[in-house]
């Protein structure tokens, strides 16, 4: 039978609990990684939550299905978004970049589209896609009417 040695053995159960600390430790990384991962694929819910508030103007400043282009500097760097009031179904704000390769659509009101010079890409008023490479609508923003104020945020989408 082998004779214990209280000071090796305390050596072993120090190596022992540092190793399983280690583990541990490695766990809790690929945990907090894996929740990274997950909600970057679950999206955020609204980028908007981490960006400012900016006014734009005054309700009247906006004629109906007529997008009018405004500045958003709320991120610090300037940003394109169409305002648009959509009369009864109140305001909605559209960031001006293509979602094909973000190039900057234009409002054709002759057509009433907004048209990516880019590669053809067409959208509606409403930022839905008509045809062209684009995979998916123009971003929406935050908008939000206070008093007579148009108010606009980062993107929900
Ligand atoms: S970047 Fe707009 S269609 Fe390609």
């Amino acid at each position: 039978m082998e004779k214990s040695n209280p000071k090796q053995d305390a050596v072993s159960l120090g190596r022992r609990k540092l190793l399983s600390l280690g583990i541990g430790t490695l766990g809790v990384a690929m945990g907090i990684s894996y929740l990274g991962l997950f909600g970057k694929f679950m999206g955020p819910k609204s980028v908007a939550a981490a960006t400012k508030l900016q006014g734009v103007g005054n309700v009247g400043k906006f004629p109906v299905n007529t997008p009018t282009l405004v500045s958003y500097k709320g991120a610090g760097t300037d940003e394109g978004v169409y305002v648009i009031n959509l009369g009864s179904e109140g305001f909605i704000a559209l960031d001006f970049h293509c979602t094909h390769l973000e190039c900057a659509v234009n409002w054709v009101q002759a057509t009433k589209q907004f048209i990516c010079p880019c590669h053809g890409g067409l959208y509606d008023i409403k930022g839905t896609v008509l045809s062209g490479p684009p995979p998916k609508p123009l971003h929406r923003r935050l908008v939000k009417i206070e008093g007579d104020n148009v108010l606009i945020g980062g993107r929900l989408v």
